[in-house]
């Protein structure tokens, strides 16, 4: 590979620093500033910093951040969330990120990673697949009538107290969903950052008939014209549908307020809270979660599955060998098998049904896998709820 010479760990703060620099230049940011710096170093994680050298320049960064993900069934599994992937412009196209992404994946100590991608076309050669999307839905609050009255009780609380109780919170209520992830301490710190900064930043929580706080809505207003606002609801989560109702009654109810918008799950039945359900608009659908399953026999006997007959899948993997093979997959687990194959796919095209957000029948439909018991297969992978996970970084 022309100019790479090396592929480095990174281990200290000044490297992490410059780690930060190389990556913000390849998204056109410049270099933070040290009171930037502070906020940002708590995401550097010892062993989990990558990137390229030539000599001694750093030309492309890849980072990790140890998390863990909930997978269909609900079990939670180790995950790597992948971020700060840049190579330098003037380095680009001649391998870089193909090196550091061979090197990150064969040393994650991670069953399984995830990301989100600045473009569609960049992840699925090494291995993502589009796995999970989300809807942006604007609400048009003054005609936004929900019936009835809420069941428990929502607070506000002051800046300090959500920093204590919602990464508490987040760890009780915010890994149910299939695609929910843990969030980490340098995500938290990201997350206080943005919301001191942003002075009109609210947090209220939800408890029900017992007293216990199951659910929390972090938004804030803006754009104010003629006493109306617009709210941005940034972060929202529940245990139960009182705690997900209540909340919306009072988001949906707050004065001075004229439209609502928030990122959502596709399947989020959030239409049908109000008496007009076109009170609801979809302004976008784009994706969300790029999954990589890199310990392959680990991830298949991690989630669990539908009821049909069994289907043997093959599945090839060009970055990681290990995982190349044959799987049989039925209601009572995966096991290695030699049999004939009913379907071939390649390894991102098995993250994107994972999370069931898309089915083998649709990827047979447009020629990106072939095989047979294509319905078989779409009925083990069949999922009651849509991956959404919430959580950017
Ligand atoms: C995306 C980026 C990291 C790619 O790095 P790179 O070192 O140029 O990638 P490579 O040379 O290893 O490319 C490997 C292959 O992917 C293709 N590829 C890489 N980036 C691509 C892109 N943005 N669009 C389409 N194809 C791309 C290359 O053409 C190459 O294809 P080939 O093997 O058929 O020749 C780099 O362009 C970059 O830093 N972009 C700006 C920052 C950014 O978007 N980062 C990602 C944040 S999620």
């Amino acid at each position: 590979m022309a100019g790479v010479t090396e592929i480095r760990v990174l281990t200290d703060e000044a490297q992490f620093r410059a780690h930060t620099s190389v990556f913000r230049r390849a998204m056109h940011w410049g270099p933070p500033t040290d009171e930037q710096w502070q906020v940002v170093l708590p995401s550097y994680e010892p062993d989990r910093v990558l990137a390229a050298f030539d000599g001694d320049e750093m030309i492309g960064t890849t980072q990790s951040y140890g998390s863990s993900l909930v997978v269909p069934g609900g079990a939670l599994v180790p995950h790597a969330a992948i971020s700060r992937v840049g190579v330098r412009a003037d380095y680009t196209r001649r391998g870089v990120l193909t090196a550091l992404m061979r090197e990150q994946l064969s040393t994650l100590p991670d069953p399984v990673a995830t990301l989100r991608a600045s473009e569609g076309r960049i992840y699925g050669r090494f291995g993502y697949g589009l796995a999970g999307r989300w809807r942006t839905v604007e609400v048009d609050a003054n005609r936004a009538v929900i019936a009835g009255e809420m069941t428990g009780r929502v607070r506000m609380i002051d800046q300090d107290t959500a920093d204590k109780l919602l990464p508490e919170l987040h760890e009780a209520v915010g890994r149910t969903r299939p695609g929910q992830i843990g969030r980490w301490a340098g995500w938290w710190a990201r997350a206080r950052d943005r919301k001191s900064e942003a002075e009109n930043s609210v947090t209220v929580v939800h408890s029900g008939p017992d007293g216990d706080d199951d659910g929390f809505l972090t938004y804030k207003a803006s754009g104010y014209e003629d006493f109306k606002h617009r709210m941005s609801i940034e972060d929202f989560e529940w245990a139960n549908d009182d705690a997900w109702r209540d909340l919306w009654i009072y988001a949906s109810r707050l004065d001075l307020v004229d439209k609502i918008e928030i990122d959502v799950a596709l399947d989020e039945p959030v239409s049908w809270l109000f008496e007009d359900p076109r009170v609801v608009r979809t302004k976008d659908v784009f994706d969300e979660i790029w999954l990589r399953l890199v310990d392959v026999p680990r991830m298949l006997q991690a989630r669990t599955y539908g009821s049909a007959d069994p289907v043997v899948i093959e599945l090839r993997d060009r970055l990681l060998p290990a995982n190349d093979g044959r799987y049989r997959v039925s209601p009572g687990g995966v096991e290695r098998v030699e049999e004939q194959a009913d379907i071939t796919m390649p390894v991102d095209l098995l993250g994107a049904v994972y999370f069931g957000d898309t089915t083998f029948s649709q990827l047979a439909a447009t020629k990106r896998i072939a095989g047979t018991r294509l319905s078989d297969a779409d009925a083990l992978f069949a999922v009651p709820q849509k991956p959404y996970c919430g959580t950017f970084f």
